[in-house]
């Protein structure tokens, strides 16, 4: 009984870490540019590569093949394009 009852709280402990920790990085999101995402994400497997390494149509490719591979959010992922294709000229 008093098992079961450390149990329960510590996975109620890790559950709402998990959530805070959510909601805290979704927000963060929505103050971050596409720059600063750019930075973030796609550094993190390899090197990032700069704008002008690809045309803006390569980037829409791009993007959507390192969306899928490191599951970056759509919000995410379209700042990241606006900067690449902003950048890039
Ligand atoms: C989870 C790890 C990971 C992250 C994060 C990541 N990449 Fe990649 N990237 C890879 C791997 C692995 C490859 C090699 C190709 C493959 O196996 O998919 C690759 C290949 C590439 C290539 C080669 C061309 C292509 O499409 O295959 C480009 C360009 C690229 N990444 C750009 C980016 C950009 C821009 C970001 C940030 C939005 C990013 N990557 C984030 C893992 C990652």
């Amino acid at each position: 009984m008093k098992q079961s009852k450390i149990i329960i709280f510590v996975f109620a402990a890790v559950m709402s870490a998990v959530l805070f920790n959510s909601c805290y990085v979704s927000k963060s999101i929505a103050d971050k540019s596409g720059a600063q995402l750019w930075a973030e994400h796609c550094n993190r497997c390899h090197n990032a590569p700069g704008p002008g390494e690809f045309s803006n149509t390569n980037w829409d490719i791009v993007a959507m093949h390192m969306q899928v591979r490191a599951n970056i959010g759509t919000d995410e992922i379209n700042k990241i394009v606006d900067f690449m294709k902003a950048a890039n000229n």
